[in-house]
Protein backbone atom coordinates (compact mmCIF):
# COMPACT_ATOMS: atom_id res chain seq x y z
CA UNK A 1 0.00 0.00 0.00
CA UNK A 2 2.48 2.47 -0.83
CA UNK A 3 0.67 4.58 -3.34
CA UNK A 4 -3.49 3.98 -2.07
CA UNK A 5 -4.11 6.08 1.51
CA UNK A 6 -7.56 4.69 1.65
CA UNK A 7 -8.22 2.73 -1.53
CA UNK A 8 -7.84 -0.69 -1.06
CA UNK A 9 -4.58 -1.99 -3.55
CA UNK A 10 -7.75 -4.66 -5.19
CA UNK A 11 -9.58 -1.97 -5.90
CA UNK A 12 -6.70 0.51 -7.56
CA UNK A 13 -5.86 -2.53 -9.89
CA UNK A 14 -9.32 -2.14 -10.82
CA UNK A 15 -9.48 1.21 -11.18
CA UNK A 16 -6.63 1.36 -13.66
CA UNK A 17 -7.35 -1.54 -15.84
CA UNK A 18 -11.38 -0.28 -15.89
CA UNK A 19 -12.30 1.03 -19.34
CA UNK A 20 -15.81 2.64 -18.58
CA UNK A 21 -17.24 2.92 -21.31
CA UNK A 22 -16.92 -0.87 -21.96
CA UNK A 23 -18.09 -1.89 -18.72
CA UNK A 24 -21.16 0.84 -18.33
CA UNK A 25 -21.84 -1.20 -21.98
CA UNK A 26 -21.90 -4.75 -20.07
CA UNK A 27 -23.92 -2.94 -17.18
CA UNK A 28 -26.62 -2.24 -19.66
CA UNK A 29 -26.37 -5.91 -21.73
CA UNK A 30 -27.30 -6.85 -17.87
CA UNK A 31 -30.09 -4.75 -17.09
CA UNK A 32 -31.83 -5.57 -20.46
CA UNK A 33 -31.34 -9.00 -19.37
CA UNK A 34 -32.42 -8.21 -15.84
CA UNK A 35 -35.22 -6.52 -17.36
CA UNK A 36 -36.44 -9.49 -19.71
CA UNK A 37 -36.14 -12.14 -16.83
CA UNK A 38 -38.24 -10.00 -14.83
CA UNK A 39 -41.19 -9.17 -17.47
CA UNK A 40 -41.40 -13.05 -17.97
CA UNK A 41 -41.15 -13.75 -14.36
CA UNK A 42 -43.09 -11.27 -12.61
CA UNK A 43 -45.13 -9.62 -15.01
CA UNK A 44 -44.30 -6.12 -13.61
CA UNK A 45 -44.78 -4.46 -16.19
CA UNK A 46 -48.80 -4.93 -15.81
CA UNK A 47 -48.63 -3.52 -12.44
CA UNK A 48 -47.51 -0.26 -13.90
CA UNK A 49 -48.16 2.33 -11.22
CA UNK A 50 -50.85 4.89 -11.55
CA UNK A 51 -48.07 7.16 -11.06
CA UNK A 52 -46.43 6.59 -13.83
CA UNK A 53 -49.76 7.06 -15.97
CA UNK A 54 -49.72 10.88 -15.34
CA UNK A 55 -46.51 10.87 -17.66
CA UNK A 56 -47.28 12.54 -20.87
CA UNK A 57 -47.14 10.49 -24.37
CA UNK A 58 -44.19 13.13 -25.56
CA UNK A 59 -42.05 12.20 -22.43
CA UNK A 60 -42.18 8.33 -23.09
CA UNK A 61 -41.88 8.86 -26.77
CA UNK A 62 -38.87 6.17 -28.03
CA UNK A 63 -37.13 9.26 -30.28
CA UNK A 64 -37.31 11.33 -27.13
CA UNK A 65 -33.37 12.40 -25.89
CA UNK A 66 -34.00 12.75 -22.30
CA UNK A 67 -36.89 10.67 -20.32
CA UNK A 68 -35.75 9.59 -17.02
CA UNK A 69 -37.84 6.29 -17.65
CA UNK A 70 -36.90 3.19 -19.25
CA UNK A 71 -39.10 2.26 -21.91
CA UNK A 72 -40.22 -1.32 -22.46
CA UNK A 73 -40.92 -2.95 -25.72
CA UNK A 74 -44.37 -2.96 -25.40
CA UNK A 75 -43.83 0.88 -24.29
CA UNK A 76 -44.80 0.37 -21.32
CA UNK A 77 -43.28 1.93 -18.08
CA UNK A 78 -41.02 0.34 -15.96
CA UNK A 79 -41.10 2.14 -12.58
CA UNK A 80 -37.66 3.65 -11.00
CA UNK A 81 -38.44 1.44 -7.92
CA UNK A 82 -38.50 -1.87 -9.78
CA UNK A 83 -35.53 -0.48 -12.27
CA UNK A 84 -33.54 0.05 -9.16
CA UNK A 85 -34.19 -3.13 -7.57
CA UNK A 86 -33.28 -4.38 -11.15
CA UNK A 87 -30.61 -2.82 -10.76
CA UNK A 88 -28.80 -3.91 -7.33
CA UNK A 89 -29.79 -7.15 -8.68
CA UNK A 90 -27.66 -6.94 -11.97
CA UNK A 91 -24.76 -5.46 -9.68
CA UNK A 92 -24.86 -8.85 -7.77
CA UNK A 93 -24.88 -10.89 -10.64
CA UNK A 94 -22.29 -8.65 -12.94
CA UNK A 95 -20.16 -9.34 -9.48
CA UNK A 96 -20.82 -13.05 -9.93
CA UNK A 97 -20.20 -13.02 -13.62
CA UNK A 98 -16.64 -11.21 -13.40
CA UNK A 99 -15.68 -13.81 -10.12
CA UNK A 100 -16.18 -16.97 -12.63
CA UNK A 101 -14.55 -15.20 -15.26
CA UNK A 102 -11.70 -14.21 -13.24
CA UNK A 103 -11.69 -10.44 -13.50
CA UNK A 104 -11.87 -7.58 -10.80
CA UNK A 105 -14.67 -7.19 -8.97
CA UNK A 106 -17.66 -4.96 -9.92
CA UNK A 107 -18.05 -1.17 -9.51
CA UNK A 108 -20.53 -1.38 -6.44
CA UNK A 109 -18.45 -3.82 -4.68
CA UNK A 110 -15.24 -1.82 -5.13
CA UNK A 111 -17.57 1.17 -3.90
CA UNK A 112 -18.85 -1.03 -1.02
CA UNK A 113 -15.27 -1.08 0.38
CA UNK A 114 -14.78 2.35 -0.13
CA UNK A 115 -17.67 3.27 1.93
CA UNK A 116 -17.06 1.50 4.69
CA UNK A 117 -13.51 3.37 4.49
CA UNK A 118 -15.57 6.67 4.04
CA UNK A 119 -18.07 5.88 6.67
CA UNK A 120 -15.69 6.37 9.77
CA UNK A 121 -14.17 9.66 9.37
CA UNK A 122 -16.93 11.48 7.85
CA UNK A 123 -19.01 11.23 11.20
CA UNK A 124 -20.23 14.89 12.01
CA UNK A 125 -17.35 17.01 12.58
CA UNK A 126 -19.21 19.39 15.14
CA UNK A 127 -21.01 18.34 18.19
CA UNK A 128 -23.50 21.09 18.78
CA UNK A 129 -25.59 20.81 15.73
CA UNK A 130 -26.29 18.31 12.84
CA UNK A 131 -24.31 18.40 9.12
CA UNK A 132 -26.38 19.18 6.30
CA UNK A 133 -25.91 18.14 3.45
CA UNK A 134 -27.68 20.64 0.68
CA UNK A 135 -28.23 19.53 -2.95
CA UNK A 136 -28.57 22.41 -5.90
CA UNK A 137 -30.88 20.64 -7.95
CA UNK A 138 -30.91 22.48 -11.39
CA UNK A 139 -30.70 22.49 -15.39
CA UNK A 140 -28.23 24.75 -17.27
CA UNK A 141 -28.98 28.53 -17.87
CA UNK A 142 -31.14 28.32 -14.28
CA UNK A 143 -28.84 30.69 -12.57
CA UNK A 144 -27.37 27.70 -10.43
CA UNK A 145 -24.39 29.34 -10.64
CA UNK A 146 -25.32 32.25 -9.22
CA UNK A 147 -27.35 30.01 -6.46
CA UNK A 148 -24.36 27.98 -6.09
CA UNK A 149 -22.79 31.05 -4.84
CA UNK A 150 -24.67 31.27 -1.58
CA UNK A 151 -23.35 28.15 -0.09
CA UNK A 152 -20.15 28.20 -1.51
CA UNK A 153 -19.32 32.09 0.08
CA UNK A 154 -19.65 30.33 3.59
CA UNK A 155 -16.85 29.51 5.28
CA UNK A 156 -17.84 26.25 7.13
CA UNK A 157 -19.67 24.58 4.16
CA UNK A 158 -17.52 22.36 1.96
CA UNK A 159 -18.88 23.39 -1.72
CA UNK A 160 -18.34 21.54 -4.85
CA UNK A 161 -19.32 22.38 -8.34
CA UNK A 162 -20.97 20.00 -11.24
CA UNK A 163 -18.98 16.88 -9.57
CA UNK A 164 -20.97 15.33 -11.96
CA UNK A 165 -19.48 16.28 -15.11
CA UNK A 166 -16.63 13.98 -14.92
CA UNK A 167 -19.53 11.27 -14.53
CA UNK A 168 -21.34 12.72 -18.02
CA UNK A 169 -17.51 12.87 -20.05
CA UNK A 170 -16.94 9.18 -19.35
CA UNK A 171 -20.05 6.96 -18.51
CA UNK A 172 -21.68 6.16 -21.64
CA UNK A 173 -24.82 3.35 -22.49
CA UNK A 174 -23.79 2.77 -25.66
CA UNK A 175 -26.10 -0.59 -25.39
CA UNK A 176 -30.20 0.16 -25.88
CA UNK A 177 -31.56 3.59 -26.89
CA UNK A 178 -33.44 6.32 -24.77
CA UNK A 179 -34.79 6.22 -21.44
CA UNK A 180 -32.57 3.29 -20.57
CA UNK A 181 -29.54 5.90 -21.37
CA UNK A 182 -30.96 8.70 -19.31
CA UNK A 183 -32.24 5.74 -16.47
CA UNK A 184 -28.49 3.87 -16.27
CA UNK A 185 -26.73 7.38 -16.04
CA UNK A 186 -29.08 8.50 -13.43
CA UNK A 187 -28.61 5.37 -10.89
CA UNK A 188 -24.54 6.14 -11.63
CA UNK A 189 -24.81 9.75 -10.79
CA UNK A 190 -27.06 9.03 -7.73
CA UNK A 191 -24.58 6.55 -6.19
CA UNK A 192 -21.73 8.98 -6.98
CA UNK A 193 -23.43 11.68 -5.42
CA UNK A 194 -24.17 9.85 -2.24
CA UNK A 195 -20.50 9.08 -1.85
CA UNK A 196 -19.51 12.92 -2.39
CA UNK A 197 -21.60 13.88 0.39
CA UNK A 198 -19.68 11.19 2.74
CA UNK A 199 -16.80 13.27 1.82
CA UNK A 200 -15.18 10.09 -0.27
CA UNK A 201 -14.07 12.25 -2.83
CA UNK A 202 -11.99 9.23 -4.20
CA UNK A 203 -15.11 8.04 -5.93
CA UNK A 204 -14.45 10.59 -8.93
CA UNK A 205 -10.93 9.54 -9.55
CA UNK A 206 -12.42 6.46 -12.02
CA UNK A 207 -14.00 9.01 -14.15
CA UNK A 208 -11.62 11.80 -14.13
CA UNK A 209 -9.58 11.85 -17.41
CA UNK A 210 -6.15 11.73 -17.33
CA UNK A 211 -6.84 9.76 -13.97
CA UNK A 212 -5.21 11.10 -11.20
CA UNK A 213 -1.80 9.86 -9.86
CA UNK A 214 -1.26 9.45 -6.29
CA UNK A 215 -4.71 11.32 -5.88
CA UNK A 216 -2.97 14.22 -7.75
CA UNK A 217 -5.24 16.09 -10.38
CA UNK A 218 -4.74 18.81 -12.45
CA UNK A 219 -7.96 18.76 -13.99
CA UNK A 220 -10.88 18.62 -11.71
CA UNK A 221 -13.72 20.34 -13.48
CA UNK A 222 -13.64 24.07 -12.61
CA UNK A 223 -12.16 23.51 -9.49
CA UNK A 224 -11.75 27.30 -8.93
CA UNK A 225 -15.53 27.42 -8.39
CA UNK A 226 -15.18 25.90 -5.27
CA UNK A 227 -13.37 27.97 -2.82
CA UNK A 228 -12.93 25.02 -0.01
CA UNK A 229 -10.91 24.24 -3.18
CA UNK A 230 -8.73 27.16 -3.26
CA UNK A 231 -8.04 27.94 0.51
CA UNK A 232 -5.67 26.22 2.94
CA UNK A 233 -4.71 23.57 3.04
CA UNK A 234 -5.80 22.03 0.11
CA UNK A 235 -4.18 24.93 -2.13
CA UNK A 236 -0.85 23.44 -1.56
CA UNK A 237 2.00 25.90 -3.00
CA UNK A 238 2.32 26.47 -6.71
CA UNK A 239 4.42 24.03 -9.03
CA UNK A 240 5.71 25.38 -11.78
CA UNK A 241 5.21 23.22 -15.33
CA UNK A 242 1.92 22.37 -13.88
CA UNK A 243 -0.89 22.82 -16.60
CA UNK A 244 -3.98 23.54 -14.39
CA UNK A 245 -6.88 23.01 -16.90
CA UNK A 246 -9.38 24.63 -14.13
CA UNK A 247 -7.26 26.51 -11.41
CA UNK A 248 -8.12 28.62 -8.95
CA UNK A 249 -8.76 32.03 -9.73
CA UNK A 250 -8.02 34.17 -6.60
CA UNK A 251 -4.22 32.33 -6.67
CA UNK A 252 -1.78 29.59 -7.93
CA UNK A 253 -1.90 26.56 -6.35
CA UNK A 254 -0.52 22.79 -7.01
CA UNK A 255 -2.45 19.87 -8.41
CA UNK A 256 -5.67 19.13 -6.81
CA UNK A 257 -4.67 16.56 -3.65
CA UNK A 258 -8.14 14.53 -2.97
CA UNK A 259 -6.98 13.09 -0.08
CA UNK A 260 -6.47 16.87 1.18
CA UNK A 261 -9.75 17.87 0.00
CA UNK A 262 -11.81 14.90 1.28
CA UNK A 263 -10.16 16.02 4.95
CA UNK A 264 -11.51 19.69 4.12
CA UNK A 265 -14.57 18.22 3.13
CA UNK A 266 -14.72 16.67 6.69
CA UNK A 267 -13.88 19.52 8.55
CA UNK A 268 -15.86 21.63 7.50
CA UNK A 269 -19.56 21.89 8.98
CA UNK A 270 -21.82 21.18 6.15
CA UNK A 271 -21.38 19.95 2.48
CA UNK A 272 -23.31 21.46 -0.13
CA UNK A 273 -23.21 20.43 -3.73
CA UNK A 274 -24.70 21.99 -7.06
CA UNK A 275 -25.94 19.25 -10.10
CA UNK A 276 -27.39 20.45 -13.45
CA UNK A 277 -27.79 16.29 -14.52
CA UNK A 278 -29.84 14.59 -11.96
CA UNK A 279 -33.30 14.94 -13.94
CA UNK A 280 -35.97 13.01 -11.48
CA UNK A 281 -35.81 13.86 -7.97
CA UNK A 282 -37.69 10.40 -7.25
CA UNK A 283 -33.95 9.12 -7.62
CA UNK A 284 -32.59 10.81 -4.47
CA UNK A 285 -34.98 8.86 -2.24
CA UNK A 286 -32.38 6.78 -0.96
CA UNK A 287 -29.94 9.51 -0.16
CA UNK A 288 -33.03 11.26 1.02
CA UNK A 289 -33.09 8.60 3.38
CA UNK A 290 -29.66 8.03 4.69
CA UNK A 291 -29.13 9.13 8.50
CA UNK A 292 -25.66 10.07 7.74
CA UNK A 293 -26.81 12.92 5.04
CA UNK A 294 -29.67 14.41 6.70
CA UNK A 295 -30.13 15.37 3.09
CA UNK A 296 -31.62 18.95 1.72
CA UNK A 297 -33.03 18.96 -2.17
CA UNK A 298 -33.40 22.83 -3.29
CA UNK A 299 -34.67 22.44 -6.59
CA UNK A 300 -34.53 25.49 -8.96
CA UNK A 301 -36.27 26.21 -11.97
CA UNK A 302 -36.63 29.29 -14.64
CA UNK A 303 -38.62 30.50 -16.94
CA UNK A 304 -37.99 27.99 -19.90
CA UNK A 305 -38.78 30.53 -22.47
CA UNK A 306 -35.78 32.91 -20.23
CA UNK A 307 -33.93 29.26 -20.17
CA UNK A 308 -33.91 28.61 -24.02
CA UNK A 309 -33.19 32.10 -24.84
CA UNK A 310 -29.78 31.61 -22.94
CA UNK A 311 -28.99 28.09 -23.69
CA UNK A 312 -29.40 29.44 -27.49
CA UNK A 313 -26.62 31.72 -26.56
CA UNK A 314 -24.50 29.32 -24.35
CA UNK A 315 -24.52 26.33 -26.46
CA UNK A 316 -25.15 27.54 -30.23
CA UNK A 317 -23.55 24.85 -31.46
CA UNK A 318 -26.09 22.73 -30.67
CA UNK A 319 -29.15 25.24 -31.68
CA UNK A 320 -28.11 25.56 -35.19
CA UNK A 321 -31.43 24.41 -36.55
CA UNK A 322 -33.68 26.76 -34.43
CA UNK A 323 -31.61 29.42 -35.77
CA UNK A 324 -32.25 28.34 -39.36
CA UNK A 325 -35.92 28.14 -38.24
CA UNK A 326 -35.52 31.86 -36.78
CA UNK A 327 -34.54 33.07 -40.02
CA UNK A 328 -36.41 31.45 -41.98
CA UNK A 329 -38.87 34.37 -42.98
CA UNK A 330 -41.19 32.81 -45.55
CA UNK A 331 -42.25 29.91 -43.03
CA UNK A 332 -41.30 27.25 -45.51
CA UNK A 333 -38.80 25.64 -42.79
CA UNK A 334 -40.34 24.14 -39.88
CA UNK A 335 -38.39 23.35 -36.56
CA UNK A 336 -37.87 19.88 -36.54
CA UNK A 337 -40.18 17.72 -34.29
CA UNK A 338 -37.35 16.13 -32.23
CA UNK A 339 -35.85 19.32 -31.09
CA UNK A 340 -39.53 20.07 -30.31
CA UNK A 341 -39.78 16.65 -28.13
CA UNK A 342 -36.54 17.30 -26.14
CA UNK A 343 -37.42 20.92 -25.30
CA UNK A 344 -41.26 18.91 -23.77
CA UNK A 345 -39.30 16.43 -22.57
CA UNK A 346 -36.79 18.74 -20.41
CA UNK A 347 -39.98 20.50 -19.46
CA UNK A 348 -41.97 17.40 -18.46
CA UNK A 349 -39.08 15.86 -16.05
CA UNK A 350 -38.50 19.49 -14.33
CA UNK A 351 -42.29 19.55 -13.27
CA UNK A 352 -42.80 15.66 -12.65
CA UNK A 353 -39.70 16.52 -10.43
CA UNK A 354 -41.58 19.32 -9.03
CA UNK A 355 -45.09 17.91 -8.47
CA UNK A 356 -43.28 14.87 -6.57
CA UNK A 357 -42.26 17.62 -4.54
CA UNK A 358 -44.43 19.50 -3.07
CA UNK A 359 -46.64 16.19 -2.98
CA UNK A 360 -44.36 15.55 0.12
CA UNK A 361 -44.00 12.14 0.23
CA UNK A 362 -43.08 10.73 3.81
CA UNK A 363 -39.62 10.76 2.43
CA UNK A 364 -39.38 13.79 0.97
CA UNK A 365 -41.06 15.82 4.20
CA UNK A 366 -38.92 19.19 5.04
CA UNK A 367 -36.19 17.95 2.65
CA UNK A 368 -37.66 19.59 -0.32
CA UNK A 369 -37.78 23.30 -1.28
CA UNK A 370 -38.53 24.85 -4.37
CA UNK A 371 -36.90 28.09 -5.97
CA UNK A 372 -37.15 30.18 -8.66
CA UNK A 373 -34.63 32.18 -10.01
CA UNK A 374 -36.79 34.99 -10.87
CA UNK A 375 -37.26 35.69 -7.16
CA UNK A 376 -33.62 34.84 -6.35
CA UNK A 377 -32.76 37.19 -9.05
CA UNK A 378 -35.42 40.10 -7.53
CA UNK A 379 -34.60 39.14 -3.96
CA UNK A 380 -31.33 37.76 -3.54
CA UNK A 381 -31.03 38.40 0.53
CA UNK A 382 -34.49 37.38 1.32
CA UNK A 383 -34.05 34.23 -1.21
CA UNK A 384 -30.87 33.51 0.37
CA UNK A 385 -31.96 33.43 4.29
CA UNK A 386 -35.19 31.36 3.33
CA UNK A 387 -32.91 28.45 1.35
CA UNK A 388 -30.72 29.11 4.58
CA UNK A 389 -33.56 28.26 7.26
CA UNK A 390 -34.49 25.46 5.27
CA UNK A 391 -31.30 23.77 4.96
CA UNK A 392 -30.87 24.59 8.75
CA UNK A 393 -28.14 26.57 8.52
CA UNK A 394 -27.16 29.72 9.90
CA UNK A 395 -26.15 32.44 7.73
CA UNK A 396 -23.34 34.72 7.65
CA UNK A 397 -22.40 37.94 7.28
CA UNK A 398 -19.57 36.43 5.02
CA UNK A 399 -22.62 35.64 2.39
CA UNK A 400 -24.60 38.46 2.94
CA UNK A 401 -22.15 40.74 2.11
CA UNK A 402 -21.13 38.56 -1.21
CA UNK A 403 -24.98 38.92 -2.39
CA UNK A 404 -24.72 42.84 -1.59
CA UNK A 405 -21.84 43.36 -3.51
CA UNK A 406 -22.78 40.95 -6.54
CA UNK A 407 -26.33 41.53 -6.96
CA UNK A 408 -26.11 45.64 -7.72
CA UNK A 409 -22.89 45.31 -10.19
CA UNK A 410 -22.56 47.79 -12.86
CA UNK A 411 -23.88 46.18 -16.34
CA UNK A 412 -20.52 45.05 -17.83
CA UNK A 413 -18.41 42.56 -17.39
CA UNK A 414 -20.91 39.77 -17.50
CA UNK A 415 -19.67 36.54 -19.23
CA UNK A 416 -21.25 33.62 -20.36
CA UNK A 417 -20.75 31.95 -16.53
CA UNK A 418 -20.40 35.26 -14.70
CA UNK A 419 -22.79 35.77 -11.37
CA UNK A 420 -21.63 39.22 -11.17
CA UNK A 421 -24.67 41.72 -12.61
CA UNK A 422 -27.29 43.43 -11.56
CA UNK A 423 -29.46 40.68 -11.22
CA UNK A 424 -32.94 42.59 -10.19
CA UNK A 425 -33.15 44.11 -14.36
CA UNK A 426 -31.29 40.85 -15.58
CA UNK A 427 -33.50 38.41 -14.54
CA UNK A 428 -36.40 39.53 -17.22
CA UNK A 429 -33.92 40.79 -20.21
CA UNK A 430 -34.82 37.97 -22.67
CA UNK A 431 -38.30 39.62 -23.10
CA UNK A 432 -36.78 42.00 -25.14
CA UNK A 433 -34.67 40.13 -27.46
CA UNK A 434 -36.92 36.71 -27.93
CA UNK A 435 -38.74 36.49 -31.45
CA UNK A 436 -42.54 36.25 -30.34
CA UNK A 437 -42.84 32.87 -32.39
CA UNK A 438 -40.12 31.37 -30.42
CA UNK A 439 -41.41 32.37 -27.11
CA UNK A 440 -44.78 30.49 -28.58
CA UNK A 441 -42.86 27.01 -29.05
CA UNK A 442 -41.85 27.24 -25.09
CA UNK A 443 -45.12 28.18 -24.17
CA UNK A 444 -47.04 25.32 -26.22
CA UNK A 445 -44.19 22.71 -25.16
CA UNK A 446 -43.93 23.94 -21.79
CA UNK A 447 -47.46 25.15 -21.05
CA UNK A 448 -48.11 22.90 -18.17
CA UNK A 449 -44.72 23.37 -16.52
CA UNK A 450 -45.21 26.92 -16.79
CA UNK A 451 -48.43 27.24 -15.15
CA UNK A 452 -47.21 25.56 -12.48
CA UNK A 453 -44.40 27.90 -11.52
CA UNK A 454 -46.55 30.80 -12.09
CA UNK A 455 -45.02 31.99 -15.40
CA UNK A 456 -47.79 33.50 -17.82
CA UNK A 457 -48.25 32.90 -21.21
CA UNK A 458 -47.58 36.31 -23.66
CA UNK A 459 -50.68 36.69 -25.73
CA UNK A 460 -48.61 38.46 -28.34
CA UNK A 461 -45.44 39.92 -29.98
CA UNK A 462 -46.55 43.27 -28.39
CA UNK A 463 -47.02 41.91 -24.41
CA UNK A 464 -43.53 39.83 -24.57
CA UNK A 465 -42.06 42.94 -24.93
CA UNK A 466 -44.14 45.49 -22.82
CA UNK A 467 -42.42 45.42 -19.55
CA UNK A 468 -45.69 46.64 -17.70
CA UNK A 469 -47.34 43.47 -18.72
CA UNK A 470 -45.85 40.90 -15.68
CA UNK A 471 -44.89 37.33 -16.86
CA UNK A 472 -45.03 36.39 -13.31
CA UNK A 473 -47.89 35.37 -10.79
CA UNK A 474 -46.11 36.29 -7.32
CA UNK A 475 -45.68 33.01 -5.44
CA UNK A 476 -45.20 33.51 -1.60
CA UNK A 477 -43.51 31.21 0.54
CA UNK A 478 -45.71 28.72 -0.55
CA UNK A 479 -42.91 27.50 -1.91
CA UNK A 480 -41.10 26.52 1.01
CA UNK A 481 -42.25 22.89 2.28
C1 LIG B 1 -39.17 8.22 -34.37
O1 LIG B 1 -38.15 7.66 -35.16
C2 LIG B 1 -38.63 6.81 -36.19
C3 LIG B 1 -37.43 6.17 -36.87
O2 LIG B 1 -36.32 7.01 -36.85
C4 LIG B 1 -39.50 7.62 -37.15
O3 LIG B 1 -40.03 6.79 -38.17
C5 LIG B 1 -40.64 8.23 -36.37
O4 LIG B 1 -41.41 9.06 -37.23
C6 LIG B 1 -40.12 9.06 -35.21
N1 LIG B 1 -41.23 9.54 -34.41
C7 LIG B 1 -41.29 10.78 -33.96
C8 LIG B 1 -42.48 11.11 -33.15
O5 LIG B 1 -40.42 11.61 -34.17
C1 LIG C 1 -45.40 -7.37 -24.78
O1 LIG C 1 -45.61 -7.69 -26.13
C2 LIG C 1 -45.39 -9.06 -26.45
C3 LIG C 1 -45.53 -9.27 -27.95
O2 LIG C 1 -46.37 -8.32 -28.50
C4 LIG C 1 -46.39 -9.93 -25.66
O3 LIG C 1 -46.16 -11.30 -25.91
C5 LIG C 1 -46.20 -9.66 -24.18
O4 LIG C 1 -47.16 -10.35 -23.43
C6 LIG C 1 -46.32 -8.16 -23.89
N1 LIG C 1 -46.04 -7.92 -22.49
C7 LIG C 1 -46.86 -7.23 -21.72
C8 LIG C 1 -46.44 -7.11 -20.29
O5 LIG C 1 -47.87 -6.71 -22.13
C1 LIG D 1 -24.12 -14.19 -6.37
O1 LIG D 1 -23.40 -15.10 -5.55
C2 LIG D 1 -23.83 -15.14 -4.21
C3 LIG D 1 -22.90 -16.06 -3.43
O2 LIG D 1 -22.33 -17.02 -4.25
C4 LIG D 1 -25.28 -15.60 -4.15
O3 LIG D 1 -25.74 -15.62 -2.81
C5 LIG D 1 -26.13 -14.64 -4.95
O4 LIG D 1 -27.46 -15.07 -4.99
C6 LIG D 1 -25.59 -14.52 -6.37
N1 LIG D 1 -26.35 -13.49 -7.04
C7 LIG D 1 -26.97 -13.67 -8.18
C8 LIG D 1 -27.76 -12.54 -8.71
O5 LIG D 1 -26.92 -14.71 -8.79
C1 LIG E 1 -1.73 14.43 -0.37
O1 LIG E 1 -2.08 14.77 0.94
C2 LIG E 1 -1.89 13.73 1.87
C3 LIG E 1 -2.47 14.19 3.20
O2 LIG E 1 -1.80 15.31 3.67
C4 LIG E 1 -0.43 13.38 1.97
O3 LIG E 1 -0.22 12.34 2.89
C5 LIG E 1 0.05 12.97 0.60
O4 LIG E 1 1.46 12.75 0.63
C6 LIG E 1 -0.26 14.04 -0.45
N1 LIG E 1 0.03 13.51 -1.75
C7 LIG E 1 0.97 14.04 -2.53
C8 LIG E 1 1.21 13.35 -3.82
O5 LIG E 1 1.58 15.04 -2.22
C1 LIG F 1 -30.15 47.57 -10.91
O1 LIG F 1 -31.35 47.51 -11.66
C2 LIG F 1 -32.48 48.05 -11.01
C3 LIG F 1 -33.70 47.80 -11.88
O2 LIG F 1 -33.54 48.27 -13.16
C4 LIG F 1 -32.22 49.56 -10.79
O3 LIG F 1 -33.32 50.12 -10.09
C5 LIG F 1 -30.96 49.72 -9.94
O4 LIG F 1 -30.65 51.09 -9.82
C6 LIG F 1 -29.78 49.00 -10.60
N1 LIG F 1 -28.65 49.06 -9.70
C7 LIG F 1 -27.41 49.36 -10.12
C8 LIG F 1 -26.36 49.39 -9.08
O5 LIG F 1 -27.14 49.54 -11.29
C1 LIG G 1 -48.46 47.90 -22.25
O1 LIG G 1 -49.40 47.29 -21.40
C2 LIG G 1 -50.20 48.22 -20.69
C3 LIG G 1 -51.02 47.43 -19.69
O2 LIG G 1 -51.67 46.35 -20.28
C4 LIG G 1 -51.04 49.00 -21.69
O3 LIG G 1 -51.84 49.93 -21.00
C5 LIG G 1 -50.12 49.73 -22.65
O4 LIG G 1 -50.86 50.36 -23.64
C6 LIG G 1 -49.17 48.74 -23.29
N1 LIG G 1 -48.16 49.47 -24.06
C7 LIG G 1 -47.94 49.24 -25.34
C8 LIG G 1 -46.88 50.05 -25.99
O5 LIG G 1 -48.56 48.39 -25.96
Amino acid sequence: MEKGVTLPQDCRDFVNSLKMRSKYALFLAFVVVVFVFIEKENKIISRVSDRLKQIPQPVTDANSTDPGLLLADNASLLSLSELDSAFSELRSRLHNLSVQLGVEPAVGEARGRKEEVAAEPSQPALAGHQRRHVLLMATTRTGSSFVGEFFNQQGNIFYLFEPLWHIERTVSFDAGGGGANAAGSALVYRDVLKQLFLCDLYVLEPFISPQPEDHLTPVLFRRGSSRSLCEEPVCTPFVKKVFEKYHCKSRRCGPLNVTLAAEACRRKDHMALKAVRIRQLEFLQPLAEDPRLDLRVIQLVRDPRAVLASRMVAFAGKYESWKKWLSDDDGRDRLREEEVQRLRGNCESIRLSAELGLRQPAWLRGRYMLVRYEDVARRPLQKAREMYRFAGIPLTQQVEDWIQKNTQAARDGSGIYSTQKNSSEQFEKWRFSMPFKLAQVVQTACGATMRLFGYKLARDAASLTNRSVSLLEERGTFWVT
